[in-house]
C-alpha cells in the first residue's frame, strides 16, 4: 500500500476540572506582594480538582467524548499512546484502564502503553504514534494519542504554578494538523523538577534550576532543529564554509510558537530567548535595532547568559508585540487552567485552533517546544494542510473555559487536603455528592482493599 501521508491530529479534545480559583485571590489569600503571582508568574486562574478524580478518571473522559463528539468507531483505532507523569500504579499502565472502552467493542488488537518523563510524555506518544502509523507495522487504523496530568504541589513549594487538564488526539493520515518529519531534540541528566515520593503527589523542586533548564532545552533543542532544516534543505552557510547554517530557518518561517507552558511568564521568557537565538544568528537584521550593546551579548558565553536579567529583559521587551500577536492566541488553557504538565502544550495547540478562524490557519506552521523535566525537550513543526472548523467547533473551548467556575482559594486547599488524605489508599468507599466532577465525566467510585480502582460515570 502507499506510504501515508500528512500523519498529524485528525481530531482533539481537551479535559480539564469542573472548578478554579483566582490566582489575583490566592496572592491575597496566600499574604504575598500584590502581582507575585498574576504579574511575576504570568498567572490568571489555576485548576482545582476533586478528590474523587485521578489521572484514569481523567484520561477516561477525555477519551470517551473525543470519541463520542467525532463518532469514532472504537474498533477503528490501532494504537494508543499515553503521556502522564500523575499516575496511579507504578506497574500497570493508565493505558490499561482505557481498553474498557475498546474491549467493549471488541477491540484487543490495539498496541501502545505509557510514556513517562514529566512534561514530556505526551509529546513522546505524539512521536509514538506518528512514527507507528508512518511505519512498515502500520495496520491502517488510526491512533489515539491521551495526555493529562494533575498539577499540584507542597505548600510554600511552587503551588501557584500548579493546574490541571487533560488531551485525547486522533492521529492518522491526510491530517489538517500534519507534523513535520524535522525534530530537535535535547535530553540530559538534570535534578530541576522529580517525584520520588511514593506517598505524595508533591513534586521536588529546584525553581531556580527549572527555570534556567528549561531555557537551555529551548537553545539546545532550537539548535538541533535548525541544523536538521539546514541539512535537509541544503542551505549553505552564510560564511561560505559548508557548514549547514542556523540562520536558515527562524522564527520568521513560523506563523504561531506554541509552548509548555508551566506558567505564564515561563511562555513569554522562552520565547523572547528563540528571538535572543535568531539575533544570535543574525544580529544585523533591523528588528534587533533596539538591542543595546550587540557586541557584547554576541561574545557571552552561553551559561551566562542564562543567568544575565538584562538580557532577559532586552528580548522579552523587543519579543512583546510578537508574544501578543502570534504566541497569546495559544494561552487559553493555560490562564484558566495552569500548568496541565503533559497536557500543556497540547492545551496550547486547542486554544490556538479555538482562537484563530479556520481561513486564516489554513497554510500556516506551528512550532512546538516540549519540555519534561530531569530533562527531556523537543522542537518541532506543525503545518496547517487542511481545514480545523470541525477541530474548533468540537473543542467548544472559550464557553467551556468560561464555564469553570472560580470558587474561593479555601476550596482549593481543602480538596489538596481531601487529596492528600485519599492518596493511593488500599480501600476507600467515597460518599458525598459528585457536584464538583462534570455531568457525564468519570470519577474514582471505590478502591476495593486490593488497590484496586474501579470509575463510574457522573450522571
Ligand atoms: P517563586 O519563589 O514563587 O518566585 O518561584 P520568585 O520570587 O522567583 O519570583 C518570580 C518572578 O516574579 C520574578 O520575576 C519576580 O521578580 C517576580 P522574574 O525574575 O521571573 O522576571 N515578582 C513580582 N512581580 C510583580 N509583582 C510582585 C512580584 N513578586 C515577585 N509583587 C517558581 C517561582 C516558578 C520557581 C516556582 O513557582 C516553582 O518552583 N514552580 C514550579 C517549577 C516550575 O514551574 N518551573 C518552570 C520550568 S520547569 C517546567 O516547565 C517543567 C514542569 O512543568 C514540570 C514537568 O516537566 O513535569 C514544572
Amino acid at each position: 500500500p502507499p506510504r501515508p501521508k500528512d500523519v498529524g491530529i485528525l481530531a482533539m479534545e481537551m479535559y480539564f476540572p469542573r472548578r478554579c480559583i483566582s490566582e489575583e485571590e490566592l496572592e491575597e489569600f496566600d499574604g504575598v506582594s500584590k502581582g507575585k503571582y498574576t504579574i511575576g508568574l504570568g498567572q490568571k486562574y489555576m485548576a482545582c480538582c476533586d478528590d474523587r478524580e485521578d489521572i484514569n478518571s481523567f484520561l477516561l473522559t477525555a477519551v470517551h467524548n473525543l470519541l463520542e463528539k467525532y463518532d469514532i468507531d472504537p474498533t477503528s483505532i490501532g494504537r494508543i499512546d499515553v503521556g502522564t507523569e500523575t499516575a496511579v500504579d507504578l506497574s500497570k499502565a493508565s493505558k490499561t484502564f482505557l481498553m474498557d472502552l475498546f474491549a467493549a467493542a471488541g477491540n484487543t488488537d490495539v498496541e501502545g502503553v505509557d510514556s513517562k518523563n514529566a512534561c514530556y510524555g505526551s509529546t513522546a506518544a505524539l512521536f509514538n504514534a506518528v512514527n507507528w502509523v508512518e511505519s512498515s507495522s502500520w495496520d491502517g487504523r488510526n491512533a489515539l494519542v491521551v495526555c493529562g496530568d494533575i498539577a499540584i504541589y507542597a505548600e510554600g513549594s511552587g503551588r501557584p504554578s500548579g493546574g490541571a487538564g487533560a488531551c485525547a488526539m486522533l492521529i492518522g493520515p491526510n491530517a489538517p494538523l500534519a507534523v513535520e518529519p524535522i525534530r530537535g531534540t535535547h535530553m540530559v541528566h538534570a535534578y530541576d523538577f522529580y517525584k520520588p515520593k511514593l506517598d505524595s503527589e508533591y513534586p521536588e523542586v529546584d525553581g531556580p534550576l527549572s527555570i534556567t533548564s528549561y531555557i537551555s532545552a529551548v537553545d539546545a533543542s532550537y539548535a538541533a532543529f535548525r541544523k536538521k532544516h539546514a541539512k535537509a534543505k541544503k542551505v549553505a552557510s552564510l560564511n561560505g564554509a559548508g557548514e549547514a547554517s542556523l540562520a536558515a530557518f527562524s522564527l520568521a518561517d513560523v506563523d504561531y510558537p506554541v509552548f509548555h507552558s508551566p506558567y505564564g511568564k515561563m511562555v513569554q521568557k522562552a520565547h523572547a530567548r528563540l528571538v535572543y537565538n535568531d539575533f544570535l544568528a543574525n544580529p544585523a537584521h533591523p528588528k534587533y535595532a533596539a538591542v543595546a550593546n550587540p557586541a557584547a551579548l554576541l561574545a557571552q558565553p552561553h551559561k551566562e547568559s542564562l543567568l544575565d536579567k538584562t538580557l532577559e529583559k532586552t528580548f522579552m521587551a523587543v519579543a512583546k508585540t510578537d508574544f501578543d500577536t502570534r504566541v497569546e492566541a495559544s494561552m487559553k488553557c493555560a490562564r484558566r487552567c495552569g500548568n496541565m504538565y503533559t497536557a500543556s502544550l497540547y492545551g496550547g495547540l486547542s486554544s490556538l485552533v479555538a482562537s484563530v478562524e479556520p481561513a486564516e490557519l489554513l497554510g500556516k506552521r506551528i512550532s512546538m517546544f516540549a519540555y519534561g523535566s530531569g530533562i527531556a525537550s523537543s522542537f518541532f513543526t506543525i503545518k496547517v494542510k487542511g481545514d480545523t472548523s470541525a477541530i474548533r467547533a468540537n473543542l467548544d473551548l472559550v464557553n467551556r473555559l468560561a464555564a469553570i467556575k472560580v470558587v474561593p482559594c479555601q476550596e482549593y486547599v481543602d480538596s489538596l487536603k481531601l487529596r492528600e488524605e485519599h492518596h493511593l489508599l488500599k480501600s476507600w468507599t467515597p460518599a458525598g455528592s459528585v457536584d464538583n466532577i462534570w455531568p457525564g465525566a468519570y470519577y474514582l467510585e471505590e478502591v476495593d482493599g486490593k488497590y484496586r480502582r474501579k470509575y463510574a460515570r457522573a450522571p
